[in-house]
This record gives structure tokens, sequence and C-alpha cells, in this order.
């Protein structure tokens, strides 16, 4: 396809700068894209194309301005910056480093393409700083073939996370396979991972391909690897490092192209000092560790995982499903052992009962309304008790949204209080008394 000038992936370019633009443009000419020019007074892109690349930005305010535009019409196209840009939107967003490399270019592209077409959407939703971390994490280490460990507790994403990896990743068209190493007997596994021949063992009526050479060309994804037998994690252990394995009751070696993703809930170093993990196997895997922060943590970004969850698990009138202020400070207060997964039953049974219209207070079951009331003296109405319940969870959502955005702004100025304190619009003062309340110092 490269050098057919008919076939040629278009990508635009929005660089206020002639010279610069120019040098853009045959950079991309000769990576085999065709490359169009737009002015930073565009918001809408005419006809088909797989990227934007956005030049410095940061000397040219009119073209950030820009890039938010496009990107509001446009949201999911990827967008390829040599600049930092203002966060704006759930499409995807990559920087370039400088020096500009022909090879991370074309990395960038090639990633754009596999992209374009697809209407993918970065899928991990929320814009809390824990998650803008685990995304950029994610991006980084998509297009590599180094093994992932995702840690975490239950339900906060971890299948979501190894899905989006392989859909970033150049095996985007390859299978991605899960396989649930704790839901599977122990004796079954091995011929789960790497199959086995007609009459291996008792009830093999017939050979059978294992998830290692479904998963052929693809990821492997091992889900609770923490609950894999030791037996096992020695067999592992030889295919990662030597990337062949055999079938059981074939002695015939076989090579394998396959990237690993594992997750668990366990504590793999502690698994390790208790002799219950195998430590070569966890270093194997833990070339690159991804953390999934429970939901309590990420509590800022409940409002639009609610939303999202409404469209998706909503029935018929999905689009219509609405919740009130109050439901949600409630459920903001709750501390979600469950994370998204509790979150999303919940929103699943919500829409059930209230197939249309607002969910309110009152819709949400008794158990998710943690408040103790301040004022204990009177029995008060249930009413009263809604209303404050309201009020309580409201403020200390609210205080929990402040703290996130102090620590956004205090990391974005590298400690610096007084231009924290400008980028929140805020006294000095102020800022420096909530920092104490809240012990945000670092
Ligand atoms: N960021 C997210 N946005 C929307 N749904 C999510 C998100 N993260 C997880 N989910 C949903 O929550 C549930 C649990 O996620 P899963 O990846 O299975 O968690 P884990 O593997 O950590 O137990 C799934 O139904 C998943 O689709
Ligand atoms: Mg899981």
């Amino acid at each position: 396809m490269a050098g057919d000038k008919a076939t040629r992936a278009r990508v635009w370019v929005l660089e206020p700068d002639a010279t610069k633009a120019a040098d853009l443009c045959h950079r991309l000419q000769f990576l085999s894209y065709e490359p169009i020019v737009v002015d930073a007074a565009t918001s809408e892109l005419d006809g088909d194309g797989i990227a934007v690349l956005v030049g410095d930005a940061s000397a040219a305010p009119d073209v950030a301005n820009s890039a938010s535009a496009i990107r509001g019409r446009h949201p999911y196209l990827p967008f390829i910056c040599l600049s930092e840009l203002p966060e704006s939107g759930s499409g995807p967003s990559w920087k370039v480093g400088l020096p500009l490399s022909r090879s991370q270019l074309q990395r960038l592209l090639g990633r754009a393409e596999r992209y374009h077409g697809r209407e993918r959407r970065q899928r991990i939703t929320g814009t809390s700083r824990a998650i803008l971390e685990v995304r950029e994490l994610i991006e980084q280490v998509a297009d590599f073939d180094t093994n992932v460990l995702i840690t975490g507790q239950s339900g906060t994403g971890k299948e979501l996370v190894a899905k989006t990896i392989h859909e970033l990743s150049a095996r985007s068209d390859g299978p991605f396979v899960p396989i649930n190493c704790g839901a599977i007997p122990a004796e079954l596994l091995e011929s789960e991972l790497f199959g086995h021949e007609k009459g291996a063992f008792t009830g093999a009526v017939s050979a059978r391909q294992g998830r290692f050479e479904l998963a052929e060309g693809g990821t492997l994804f091992l889900d609770e690897i923490g609950e894999m037998s030791m037996d096992m994690q020695v067999k592992l252990l030889r295919v990662l490092q030597e990337r062949t394995f055999e079938r059981v009751g074939s002695n015939k070696l076989q090579t394998c192209n396959v990237r690993i993703i594992a997750a668990t809930h366990v504590d793999l170093p502690l698994a390790v000092s208790e002799g219950r993990f195998r430590e070569d196997l966890f270093y194997r895997l833990n070339v690159f560790p991804i953390e999934m922060p429970p939901l309590r943590r990420r509590i800022t970004d409940l409002p639009q995982l609610v939303n999202e969850l409404l469209v998706t698990q909503g029935g018929a009138n999905a689009g219509e499903l609405r919740i009130s202020p109050s439901a949600l400070a409630v459920l903001s207060a709750y501390p979600w052992p469950g994370n998204i997964r509790e979150l999303s039953n919940l929103v699943e049974r919500l829409a059930i009962v209230k197939p249309t219209g607002t969910i309110e207070l009152a819709d949400i079951p008794d158990r998710y309304k943690t408040f103790e009331p301040a004022d204990a003296d009177a029995p008060p109405t249930d009413a009263a008790v809604a209303l404050r319940m309201g009020e309580a969870n409201l403020k200390s959502y609210l205080q929990q949204v402040e703290q996130e955005l102090i620590s956004q702004a205090m990391e974005a100025s590298g400690g610096v209080v007084a231009q924290a304190a400008r980028l929140l619009s805020m006294q000095r003062t102020t800022l420096v008394e909530k920092i104490s309340k809240y012990q945000l110092a670092s």
C-alpha cells in the first residue's frame, strides 16, 4: 500500500508557521502519508483522515483553540502533538518527544491507522488523576510486546485495561484471548493453556488447541494469575522464557508468538515472600506494572461512569435516563468495595426499576446510604433524613472534587503554591489553608 498515491492515508497538519508546517509535511510524505495543512481557524475537517498532527501549540494559542474545536467535531480522531495540549474531550492524544524522530512518528501514525475506522474510544472512562496516569501507562506500553502485570482490587477494570492495551497495539488485528486461571481446576489448566492430543488423558476424546495456540499473533490475558498452582507456574515460566510449548500428551515443541498480559488482585510480592508464588515468574510478568485504583480513590469519575453506564445498561430508553444530583452525591459518599463492577450492577438494577425519567435519591437502595445524621436528638422524618443525607454527601463529594483539583494544580505547578493558586483562581492564603486542612502537602 505504501507509495500508492491513491491509497495513502491522509494526515491533517495544524501548524500556522509555514516553514515548520512544510517540514512536517515533508516528514509525512517521506513516511508515505498524504499531509494536508489546516488553518488555525478550522474547526471542521473535510474528508477522511487518520490523525491530526499538531505543531507547537505553546507558541500559538489559536492552535490549542483550533485543536479543541476540531476535537469537538471529530471526537475519535487521534491527535499527535509536538507540545502539551490542554486535556479536552475523550479522544486519544499522544505527545511526541522532541527532537522529533522518524521512528516515533511512524509508530504513532501506525497506531492512528489502527484506530481509524473503528470508532474506538478510550474505554477507560474518567479524568481523575489516578486514571489519567493509567491511560498514559497504557499508551506507553501498548506498542511494545512487553509483558504487563495489572494489579488492583476486583472490579476495578483490569480486564478492560488488558483489552485496551491489545486494541491499541500492533496486534489488534489478532485475537485477544482471556483465561481465568482461578476459575479452572488446576488439573485442567495445563490442557486449557497448551491444548492436548487425542487420548492424552481420560476424557481427551479428540485433540484440542489450547489458549496459547488460539492467541497466536495476538494477546493472551492471564486473569487471576495469583491463583495459579506452583506446578503450573513452572510450566508457564518456561513458555515465557523460551516461547515454546508442547500440547499435553505430545512431545512436539511448538513456538508461539503471543503477548502476555496478566492480572491479579493478590499482593504478589507478599505471595512471593510466603512461598506461594515463584519469584522468577513474578519478575518475568512484572516487567511493566499497572495498578488500577479502587473506585473510591477516583470518586470524581463517578458522575461520568454513572452516565456512561446508564447509556450502556439502560434498555430502550437509555438515552433519556438521568440521575439526580442528590442521588449522585449519596453514591459518591459510598465506599464501593466492589468497585466499578458493583456500580455497574447497581446501575443495571436502577435502570430496570426506573426505565425512564430521573433516578432520585429515594430510588437508591438503603445500603448505599451510609450517612449518619449529625443531629441525632430528634428522630427526623424520612424527608428530612433524605435531604440532609443529600446535603452531607454533596459536601463530602464537593470536598473530594476540591482535593482532586488542588492536587492536580499542585502537580502542574511543580509544588509551587503561588502558581497553583493562580491556576485555581484562588487566594494563596486560602490554598495554603486548604492544603493543610486536607493534609495534601507532599
Ligand atoms: N472505566 C470503565 N468504564 C466503564 N465500565 C467499566 C470501566 N472499568 C470497568 N468497567 C466495567 O466494570 C466491570 C468490571 O471490570 P473488569 O475489567 O472485569 O474488572 P476486574 O478485571 O478488575 O475485576 C466490567 O463490567 C467492566 O466493563
Ligand atoms: Mg477480572
